[in-house]
């Protein structure tokens, strides 16, 4: 395979950020197909136009997903990307990696494939980029058999579950993010790796409401940490902040100039629900009017810190624009536990609880969110045997097409109009 002309790519090389271009043509030195991969994407950027043929259905045996296909529309010009496939990989929880476990992965990827990897996908997962159908199986092989590592999800099943850091290195973590998302893929290997739901589902794990994994907008199901009891306040270190012998924000903002820290502009006053002050040089707060937004423990970490009783709120339904609307996940459950100590017990429970319904209501490629709209939050909540509570919604409905069940209904909805009529002459 040949060297091609990349006059567009090559603009791409200058620059401080890293360049992609620079990093395929050292690797096209020691794997030839990725001068392949230059020249389609040059092609690309010439017409404006993709050069991948549509679809593309290939995998390994006893599982429906993980692997992407994907044909160049124009292999007779680019041999080396006549099959392109992708492998999904499972990751550790939060990306923790040795060296020599990706040392290994690159080993393999190199002579099963292009060399060429995406560290990570959106999702979570390790995606290796480029390789030809007849060597999938002999690398899920060595994946399996050298490595112990197993493939991400594709399709419409359970996909890769990802999730923040958590406790392994931040202070606010609420549960052990890592554990749950761990012991959940284990726990859902067959969901995973063998499609048999209406549509794609994610799970993603966040120790805080500070989201740093963004379930709350990517993932069917949002495992998102809070706390049920008091902020926990070192007033010696608030006083630390106020006389300015630490950063705000743990030194966020210490390339501008912001003035010495105010704790009053910068803490109190913002304070989403107002329920803090100062008072004789303390800082207070009343825990039952805090939303735990963060914001106060954001500010000043060395002083504030979320509750000791950890747990976590759920929220389902996030999902992109197609079909019907991009949507945020839906707070559902407000508070459960999330530990190890009861193998994960309750989220396992509730999660279950959505697909035993989605499973058999859910139209063909209809996202949980969108059957939650189509069906409704309170036929929802029936479904999945929530208590409807207030903290279910951010205000009421403003339109009034309530509907009733008839048991709710005095004398229900049989009614005789010949009786009416006694009362009322036509
Ligand atoms: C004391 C006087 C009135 C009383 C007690 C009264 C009562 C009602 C009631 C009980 C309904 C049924 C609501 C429902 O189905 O949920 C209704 C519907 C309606 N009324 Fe009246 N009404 C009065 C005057 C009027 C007047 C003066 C007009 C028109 C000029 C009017 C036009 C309507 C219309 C168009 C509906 C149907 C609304 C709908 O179905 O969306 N009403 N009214
Ligand atoms: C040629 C004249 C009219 C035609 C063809 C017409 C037709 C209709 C139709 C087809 C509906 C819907 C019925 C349903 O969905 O069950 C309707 C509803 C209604 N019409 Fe008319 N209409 C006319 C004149 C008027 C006038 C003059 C008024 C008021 C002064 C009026 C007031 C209403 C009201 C209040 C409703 C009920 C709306 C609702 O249920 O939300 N209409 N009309
Ligand atoms: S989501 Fe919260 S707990 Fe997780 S890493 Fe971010 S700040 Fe820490
Ligand atoms: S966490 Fe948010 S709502 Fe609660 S006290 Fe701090 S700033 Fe106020």
């Amino acid at each position: 395979m040949a060297k091609h002309e990349t006059p567009l790519l090559d603009q791409l090389e200058s620059g401080p950020w890293p360049s992609f271009v620079t990093d395929i043509k050292r690797q096209a030195e020691k794997k030839p197909e990725c001068w392949d991969i230059l020249g389609i994407l040059e092609l690309s950027f010439k017409e404006r136009i993709t050069h991948w043929k549509h679809g593309g259905i290939v995998g390994v045996f006893g599982y429906g997903g993980g692997i992407v296909g994907r044909y160049a529309d124009v292999p007779e010009r680019f041999p080396g990307v006549e099959h392109f496939h992708t492998i999904r990989v499972a990751q550790p929880s939060s990306k923790y990696y040795t060296s020599k476990n990706l040392r290994q992965l690159m080993n393999l990827w190199e002579k099963h494939g292009s060399g060429m990897t995406n560290f990570h996908g959106s999702t979570g997962d390790v995606i290796l980029l480029g390789t030809r159908t007849e060597n999938l199986e002999p690398f899920f092989w060595d994946l399996t058999h050298e490595m112990g590592q197993d493939l991400g999800g594709s399709g419409s099943n359970l996909r890769t579950p990802a999730c923040c850091l958590g406790t392994s290195r931040c202070e606010w973590a609420c549960y052990d993010t890592q554990e749950a998302c761990h012991s959940l893929t284990m726990h859902y290997q067959d969901e995973i790796h063998r499609p048999a739901f209406p549509y794609k589902f994610k799970f993603k794990f966040s120790g805080c409401p500070n989201d740093c994994v963004a379930a709350i907008a990517r993932s069917d199901v949002a495992v998102i940490g809070t706390w049920k009891d008091d902020i926990r306040i070192d007033q010696a270190a608030v006083k630390g902040y106020m006389a300015n012998e630490f950063p705000a924000n743990g030194g966020a903002f210490i390339g501008r100039e912001w003035d010495a820290f105010d704790i009053q502009k910068e803490v109190i006053d913002l304070c989403p629900t107002n329920c803090m002050w100062m008072e004789d040089g303390e800082l207070k707060i009343d825990d039952a009017e805090c939303t735990r937004c963060m914001h106060c423990i954001n500010v000043m970490p060395r002083a504030l810190r979320p509750g000791a009783q950890g747990g976590a709120s759920i929220c389902v339904g996030a999902k992109a624009p197609i079909l019907d609307g991009a949507q945020f996940a839906t707070l559902i459950l407000p508070f459960i536990p999330v530990t190890k100590d009861n193998d994960f017990e309750e989220l396992i429970e509730f999660i279950e609880s959505i697909w035993d319904w989605w499973m058999e209501i859910g139209k063909n490629r209809e996202r949980v969110g969108e059957t939650m709209q189509r069906v409704g939050l309170p036929t929802f909540l029936r479904a999945v045997g929530v208590e409807a509570l207030p903290q279910h919604v951010k205000y009421p409905r403003e339109n009034p097409y309530v509907f009733w069940n008839e048991e709710e209904v005095e004398g229900g909805f049989e009614r005789d109009v010949q009786e009416f009529r006694a009362r009322h002459a036509a």
